[in-house]
């Protein structure tokens, strides 16, 4: 770490580990807009790490829990207004509004840039401006991307240096030309001169998180939390990886990556794309049922992939986070044994509940909770107070490298080669367990049609059902239909184009429960799906796509689980198809003239195919 004070005119000082012009005066020119009281460049380091969290202890940010429980690790509690990513706050600048579409905000970028520059004008007085050179991807992968993060809150810089590659070594990738993504975050809380700060700085009243797509910058406002504030995640390897995907013929999407081993030792990988809070994360590492002997599943990432077509015809992916940001209610020894021996130690949690001993609860970490405890805002809490002890969105954020279920492979700056697309959501009704797609323009058509419940990890009405276009719906940094049609092109752009699969674990049945056990119980979807790329597994058509029998899927140790019951999961209720597709419409309709051919067609067949 090294300081340099900031006297507005002059430039600010580097460390000799950074060379690049550019960025030493792009840093210089934020100091003189922001007006810091000190320019701090972060090397990344362990030191470094341990002193601003010995500061963030200091200052009542972090609480650190008890060591001998949960070793080196703190809790940080958030301001109750800033909890969430916020979509309603969060802007596509593109230079022409029809480039950001109908499901992005925008706003012109000459009158953003006016509204930004009045926000950041002088904004982190009385603070310390961190700079954070942080790679997503590996260091030196051709997948790789940069980017610089200046930011006042030194919880965003030690989430960084979790959540990504950061510091020094970075900036010496960099070296004297590089390119970099430009990412400028404040918490937008000056601090007068003797003012004492709050554990949670933000600004309780403009949050403004905005993406310039051409120039490809990130500007954020007003908050401190997850994806407002860690710019590498959502913001970066999200919405402007898609436009760099775009442009450049690759893919930046809202995807876990996993492996899974057979029992005679041949390897897949596969992605999934899901909404947020559909279990991403514990498909991600998922540990099979103790019948599928031999089996394996190993995670290469639970949230983001990047994947470009390799020179053998296929996609290879990489994960371009070094951490998890995860949710943590819900997370349990039963639903996610590989998350909880993760979470052992070195893991920042926020807005989760204190135990008396000093250690984290959330709601359903264990079947009873526990007598007393402090809840997320610090206040007493009593099981039945009719509160929840964790905000429903409250995080973990750890090392990959801490989760026992990692692949070998996590790490190859190739990249990871894929067999199949996966696209979930969060259904009670009319979406089937499982369906292949017959051909790439069909699995688009399923992919682009996704639609999921809303849960409280988005803010919002819960239970609602929302069109979430490839689970990017949130993160696209350009016209939807655009992406679409990017989407189209991809599949002839390697020989050996993935299969696409849609599933749904969350279907109920008539009494209101769910239909189908899910967790480690999905292995048996996936392992249908990876045999299907191998050619060894059945499946039948349908109208809505190909789909395994109930003697196609292996049910050894659920024997229990009827044909009868499977049957109801792959059914087609015709009638709730009909709003179904009346809701496909209503979304493909906003296209207008953006709305692929390929697709309109797809629509139609479908239509056809249903009311045959
Ligand atoms: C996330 C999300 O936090 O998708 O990963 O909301
Ligand atoms: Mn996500």
């Amino acid at each position: 770490m090294s300081p340099s004070q900031t006297a507005p005119e002059t430039h600010v000082t580097a460390p000799s580990w950074v060379s690049h012009e550019g960025l030493k005066r792009w840093v210089t020119d934020m100091a003189r807009l922001v007006k810091p009281d000190r320019v701090v460049w972060c090397d990344g380091s362990v030191e470094e790490y341990d002193r601003l969290c010995a500061g963030l202890v200091d200052g009542g940010t972090f609480m650190r829990l008890n060591d001998r429980l949960r070793p080196n690790s703190y809790l940080a509690r958030s301001h109750p207004s800033d909890v969430a990513r916020m979509e309603d706050r969060t802007f596509i600048c593109s230079a022409d509004k029809a480039d950001a579409g109908p499901t992005n905000n925008w706003m012109d970028p000459g009158e953003m840039r006016g509204t930004l520059n009045r926000l950041f004008e002088g904004c982190m007085r009385g603070r310390t401006m961190y700079v954070v050179p942080f790679s997503m991807g590996p260091i030196g992968s051709h997948i790789a991307q940069i980017g610089v993060e200046i930011s006042d809150s030194a919880y965003v810089v030690v989430n960084m240096r979790i959540m990504t590659r950061m510091g020094r070594a970075v900036a010496e990738w960099l070296g004297d030309d590089g390119d970099f993504v430009p990412c400028v975050h404040s918490v937008g809380a000056p601090l007068a001169p003797g003012a004492k700060d709050v554990p949670w700085p933000c600004n309780d009243k403009e949050k403004w998180i905005v993406h310039f797509p051409e120039t490809r910058e990130i500007w954020s406002f007003g908050s401190g939390y997850g994806g407002n504030a860690l710019l590498g995640k959502k913001c970066l390897a999200l919405r402007i990886a898609s436009v760099m995907a775009r442009d450049e013929g690759w893919l930046a999407e809202h995807m876990l990556i996993l492996g899974v081993e057979s029992p005679s030792g041949e390897k897949s990988y596969v992605t999934a794309a899901f909404p947020s809070a559909c279990g991403k994360t514990n498909f991600a590492m998922l540990i099979p049922p103790a019948s599928f002997n031999g089996w394996k599943v190993t995670t290469i990432g639970e949230d983001i992939a990047w994947l470009k077509p390799g020179q053998d015809g296929r996609f290879y992916a990489i994960n371009p986070e070094a951490g998890f940001f995860g949710v943590a209610p819900g997370t349990s020894e039963k639903t996610n044994p590989n998350a909880m021996k993760s979470l052992h130690a070195n893991v920042i949690f926020t807005n989760v509940a204190l135990t008396p001993e000093g250690d984290v609860w959330w709601e359903d970490m264990t079947g009873e909770p526990p007598a007393r405890l402090i809840d997320w805002q610090g206040k007493e809490w009593t099981p039945g107070c009719g509160r929840p002890a964790a905000h429903p969105n409250a995080r973990f954020t750890v090392a990959a490298s801490q989760c026992p279920s990692m692949d070998p492979k996590w790490e190859d700056p190739g990249g990871v080669p894929i067999s199949a697309f996966i696209f979930g959501g969060r259904r009670s009704a009319t979406i089937p367990l499982v369906v292949e797609a017959r051909n790439w323009e069909e699995g688009v058509y399923m992919a682009a049609t996704l639609g999921s419940e809303t849960t409280a990890a988005i803010t919002g009405k819960v239970g609602v059902v929302r069109r979430d276009p490839m689970a990017m719906i949130a993160f696209c940094g350009y016209h939807i239909g655009d992406y679409f049609s990017h989407w189209l092109r991809m599949g002839t752009a390697v020989h050996h184009a993935p299969r696409i699969y849609r599933v749904n674990w969350f279907r109920k049945d008539a009494d209101g429960r769910f239909a189908w056990p899910g967790f480690s119980e999905n292995m048996r979807v996936l392992s249908w799906i990876v045999g299907r790329c191998h050619g060894r597994a059945n499946a039948v058509p349908t109208p809505l796509g190909l789909v395994p029998q109930y003697e196609d899927l292996t049910w050894t140790g659920l024997e229990h689980f009827t044909r009868q019951q499977y049957d109801g999961l792959e059914s087609v209720d015709t009638e709730a198809w009909r709003s179904e597709l009346q809701s496909h419409d209503e979304l493909l309709s906003k296209l207008g003239t953006k709305l692929p051919g390929v697709l309109e067609s797809q629509r139609q067949k479908l239509h056809a195919e249903l009311s045959a």
